[in-house]
């Protein structure tokens, strides 16, 4: 039939279409050049209505001032996140898309929580670098904008679609830095950019190609280029078995996906005895709700349930690519949530590493019972911090929406390490409360000495969450990130297209770099 039709077209005459096409696309491949630069809002009074950026009004006066004098012509000021194109006007650049970065040196802003200057280049180098890419563009050069990392952070992060499952992808654009000499600011900004995609990339694939085994195969996969300064542990049914964590096999139970206990170590610090960071990650690859089955409508969206192992296994790959002088230790409950004859049942009563028994009265409150044994197990390694992250409760997405991860946090120190890094990231976290209040909510149980759901269950749900974690710390640094509500993106955060969003990667990052850089 193939060659039946790929004749006839011949004979057509279609052929010479075809090399036209073919030919056509040949070009793309190797010439679709295009490029970014950024303007400023001019604040009233000032002259003119926009303000070129270094990079642009270099490019400007190599035209002699043409391209100030099309962006007069050709419409209103461009306003921050607008984009305006501009075809054949330099010889290098078929396309140029210049796009509006609002004020200049806006900084941070105390009431968002944020840099807003860092947020504009964001949101401003994404609208430019897709724009091209529609346009079929596979080279884009990109203006620093005053801030190389976050225009790459912008470019990078703006360009990835999770399209590998699909006949029809986007084109594939590579990004340069233009006009500018900061390439160590630009390498950084991908560096992050590309962790936080890798994270995107496993929540966003379907749970039956990220299963615990493949999730963990990923991750060593990633961090092979780094073996001198990493190790990596997958551990299987039988060692979580001989460690006790029951509360962690409870969960696994009902599924016939083997789990998978990863256990990353990254010594990047010159002290070899530095005590380690401590990242734990919830990962659990698909979330039915077991037994307490959860409704179908929007449970598709649960394989990104293993959003904390993922946001902190790309953080970990991320720190040993810009080789962070620090150590870090990552751990990740790997394992399915589903129901079967097999499956742990609402009532049962299980016991923890530590010997704490808990009455699994909700088999949908899953998280903090794989979090439970890992968190025992990382005391093991006497940590200076740790920092546990998961999607742990729908209640947070209804406090605080996708704008801010939820921190619980024992330590004053670590709270403000973490929020610090998040204004620079403008991937922002938000402070909860641990109050005793909550403790006594999930300490009042029936049969054993916790409940996995508080006695009032829809009250303060993502709070009686971390008061059930904290009864397994010990630790004077600890912190329980809740990051269900900022698990995806629909249109919030602009540089971000809809999808799962791998935040707070680059948040966690910028934590481990403060706190490698710090005494
Ligand atoms: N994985 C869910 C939480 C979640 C909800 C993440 C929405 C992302 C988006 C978690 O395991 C869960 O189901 N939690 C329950 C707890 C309840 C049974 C106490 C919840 O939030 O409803
Ligand atoms: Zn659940
Ligand atoms: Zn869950």
């Amino acid at each position: 039939m193939t060659m039946f039709l790929l004749r006839r077209t011949i004979r057509t005459g279609v052929w010479t279409n075809h090399f036209r096409q073919f030919s056509t696309s040949q070009t793309h491949l190797s010439e679709r050049k295009g490029l970014v630069l950024g303007v400023f809002e001019n604040k009233v009074g000032e002259e003119g209505s926009l303000q070129l950026t270094e990079a642009a009004a270099g490019f400007d006066q190599s035209l002699s001032g043409k391209l100030s004098e099309l962006l007069n012509i050709s419409g209103p000021a461009l306003k921050k996140g607008k984009s305006r194109i501009f075809y054949g006007i330099h010889k290098d650049f078929p396309c140029l898309a210049v796009v509006g970065l609002g004020k200049k040196n806006a900084g941070v802003c105390g009431m968002e929580n944020w840099d807003t200057t860092k947020e504009s280049i964001r949101q401003a180098v994404s609208v430019g670098c897709r724009v091209l890419q529609d346009l079929q563009v596979n080279h884009v050069e990109v203006d620093a904008c005053g801030d190389a990392q976050s225009a790459a952070e912008g470019a990078i992060l703006g360009l990835f679609q999770y399209d590998q499952l699909k006949s029809k992808k986007k084109t594939k654009v590579t990004t340069q830095l233009y006009g500018s000499t900061d390439l160590v600011s630009w390498e950084k900004g991908v560096t992050y950019a590309e962790g936080q995609n890798l994270a995107r990339l496993l929540m966003e694939a379907p749970a039956n190609h990220i299963t615990p085994t493949t999730f963990a195969n990923t991750i060593e996969e990633r961090l092979a280029a780094f073996s001198e300064q990493v190790t990596i542990n997958k551990r299987s049914q039988a060692w979580i078995e001989d460690q006790q964590m029951g509360a962690f096999l409870s969960v696994t139970k009902g599924s016939d996906e083997p789990p998978v206990f990863l256990e990353i170590h990254y010594k990047g610090s010159p002290d070899g005895m530095q005590a380690p960071l401590l990242l734990v990650g919830k990962g659990i690859t698909f979330d039915s709700g077991g037994i307490s089955l959860k409704p179908s409508p929007s449970m598709d969206a649960m394989r990104a349930d293993m959003g904390g192992a993922a946001t902190v296994c790309s953080s970990i790959v991320t720190a040993a690519a810009l080789k962070l002088p620090i150590n870090i230790i990552g751990l990740a409950p790997l394992c399915e949530n589903m129901p079967s004859g097999k499956a742990t049942k609402p009532g049962d009563v299980v016991k923890a590493r530590n010997g704490k028994t808990i009455q699994v009265d909700n088999t949908d409150a899953e998280g903090r019972l794989i979090l439970a044994d890992a968190l025992c197990y990382g005391h093991t390694f006497n940590p200076r911090a740790i920092v546990n992250v998961a999607t742990l409760t729908g209640a947070i997405d209804v406090a605080l929406g996708s704008a801010a991860a939820a921190v619980f946090t024992n330590s004053d120190w670590l709270w403000e390490q973490l929020h610090k890094a998040s204004v620079v990231t403008g991937d922002r976290v938000w402070r909860m409360p641990l109050f005793k209040h909550y403790t006594s909510q999930v300490t009042d149980c029936q049969l054993a000495d916790l409940n996995n759901i508080g006695k009032y269950s829809r009250s303060g749900g993502a709070c009686t969450a971390a008061a059930f974690l904290r009864e397994f710390v010990t630790a004077p640094h600890w912190a329980h990130l809740d990051i269900a509500g900022v698990m995806s993106n629909k249109d919030e955060i602009p540089y971000l297209r809809k999808g799962m969003s791998g935040r707070p990667t680059r948040t966690l990052v910028e934590f481990a770099s403060g706190l490698a850089h710090s005494d």
